[in-house]
């Protein structure tokens, strides 16, 4: 559900109810649905409309509305039919051709959506909402200039609205080439949070854009101002203690991994495989191939922090079984997709390990031990969930040179000194310890230098 639709449809339902009869039974009705909707009551919103449209078939309200409703519970195909139904009784409903535009956008069809912007502009030019969605649209059938007239267009009519700031800022720093225009970007963002100080993505992406230039302490000062006004909020939290405004946790926490994992999951895949070169499963799975004596399809394997479940498919065919755990459901889910585990659990990794001992023959965690700064329990947790002589393999982001321990760098990943991983396994009790270098992802269009690390438990039991 794309919280904009929300929010859109919420805001305009009020005033619209004010202007009409209220004392007819199917208009009580439906605004009884429209709170119950708004109230986050799904089931009796919904059967709410239904009855108004029992009362008084082809209601325009009830049909918008069940329709974003259903567009929310999954259901975009109905939620496409029910508005349109809405529009062919109300055809200048520009905040029908918004909503169905949101539906068309996040169901992947652009031009759809497009074109359903621009109805509801034509019904009304000053529709903020649907000027703001038809950049949004235009940008990603990468149109930059026709974007910009749009949005030049918005920041015109609506100087004071934070979101057309932020459009213009996001703009410029995705096309822009000089670091003018990063600093123009950073201007943009900046009167975003002014116009509404609540625009957590203008100070997301503000903090995000002065840490990349090296800008460390004004980083640190927005997410000091952040966390002010949302003080429970883990991400500028984290963020804070990776600029080094903060000490830096023993991990980052489930809060903050649930949050940035829950929110990135639609986009995973495409970003990381597409913009950031991501390959750690296929560089890990082939290091821990290399050294399996087992013959192939007989291990017991979990993949630890499987996200969408990008090594799923890799190392299907040589488990037995195939399990995956990750703190984000979001993730989970999008694994669940993919169909090559057996289970799949939403629980926190340490935890869970240490909650199964003797259970796995391969624990495999690509890119996720980089939310971990001390490593000493979770791969305490490996160890006791690995049958003796089975391996873990995992990477890490790499500490430069012949620095100690670990850190927490401005990305909010952790990096490891290779002297450091060595230590805490030696430690835990492993041994047949490789750590090789490899570069698997990019960031800012620049490899980041990884270790690829695979350690053995003891053949012997209780070793
Ligand atoms: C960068 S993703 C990597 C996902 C997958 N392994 C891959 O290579 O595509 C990191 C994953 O680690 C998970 N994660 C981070 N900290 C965790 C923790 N303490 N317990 C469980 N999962 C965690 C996140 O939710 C996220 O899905």
């Amino acid at each position: 559900m794309g919280a904009r639709l929300k929010r859109t449809s919420s805001g305009r339902v009020r005033r619209q109810y004010r202007a009409t009869d209220p004392g007819s039974g199917v208009l009580i009705t439906v605004r009884r649905a429209i709170e119950a909707h708004q109230g986050g009551e799904l089931d009796t919103a919904e059967t709410l409309y239904h009855r108004a449209l029992q009362m008084k078939a082809g209601q325009p309200d009830a049909l918008h509305f069940l329709g974003v409703l259903c567009h929310q519970r999954g259901r975009s195909e109905e939620a496409i039919r029910l508005i349109r139904m809405a529009l062919r009784v109300t055809p200048q409903h520009a905040d029908a051709h918004n909503n169905l535009g949101n539906v068309h956008k996040e169901t992947g069809n652009l031009a759809e959506a497009e074109a359903c912007y621009r109805s509801a502009l034509a019904c009304n030019a000053h529709h903020q909402d649907a000027l703001g969605n038809l950049v949004v649209v235009l940008e990603a059938q990468q149109r930059p200039e026709d974007a910009l007239q749009v949005c030049s267009a918005l920041i015109a009519q609506a100087p004071q609205l934070g979101r057309a700031h932020y459009l213009m800022g996001v703009h410029l720093r995705r096309y822009g080439c000089e670091i003018e225009d990063m600093e123009r970007a950073i201007a943009c963002f900046r009167s975003a949070i002014r116009c509404d100080s609540m625009n957590v993505s203008a100070l997301d992406a503000l903090g995000v854009m002065l840490y990349t230039l090296d800008r460390y302490d004004e980083a640190i000062g927005v997410y000091r101002d952040w966390l002010g006004r949302e003080p429970n909020n883990p991400v500028p939290r984290h963020m804070l203690a990776a600029c080094g405004g903060a000490a830096a946790p023993l991990r980052a926490d489930d809060a903050y991994v649930r949050h940035v994992f829950d929110g990135f999951a639609d986009s995973f895949d495409e970003q990381l495989l597409k913009n950031l070169d991501y390959h750690a499963p296929q560089i890990l799975v082939d290091a821990l191939l290399g050294v399996l004596a087992v013959p192939t399809g007989m291990l017991d394997v979990l993949d630890a922090g499987c996200g969408t479940g990008l090594c799923g498919p890799l190392i299907r065919s040589h488990a037995q079984r195939l399990d995956g755990v990750d703190l984000s459901g979001g993730m989970i889910e999008k694994a669940r997709l993919r169909g090559n585990y057996d289970a799949l659990m939403v629980a926190e990794l340490t935890a869970y390990l240490q909650d199964n001992p003797a259970t796995w023959d391969v624990v495999l965690s690509a890119d996720t031990l980089v939310y971990f700064g001390d490593l000493l329990a979770v791969l305490s947790g490996a160890y006791s969930a690995l049958r003796p002589g089975g391996w873990v393999a995992f990477t890490l982001e790499a500490m430069d040179g012949e620095a100690v321990g670990a850190e927490l760098s401005s990305s909010g990943r952790y990096r490891h000194a290779r002297h450091y991983v060595e230590q805490v396994l030696g430690s835990v009790g492993f041994g047949e310890v490789t750590i090789a270098e490899a570069a698997m992802r990019k960031e800012m269009g620049r490899p980041v230098a990884g270790w690829v690390v695979l350690a053995r438990r003891s053949a012997r039991q209780g070793g």
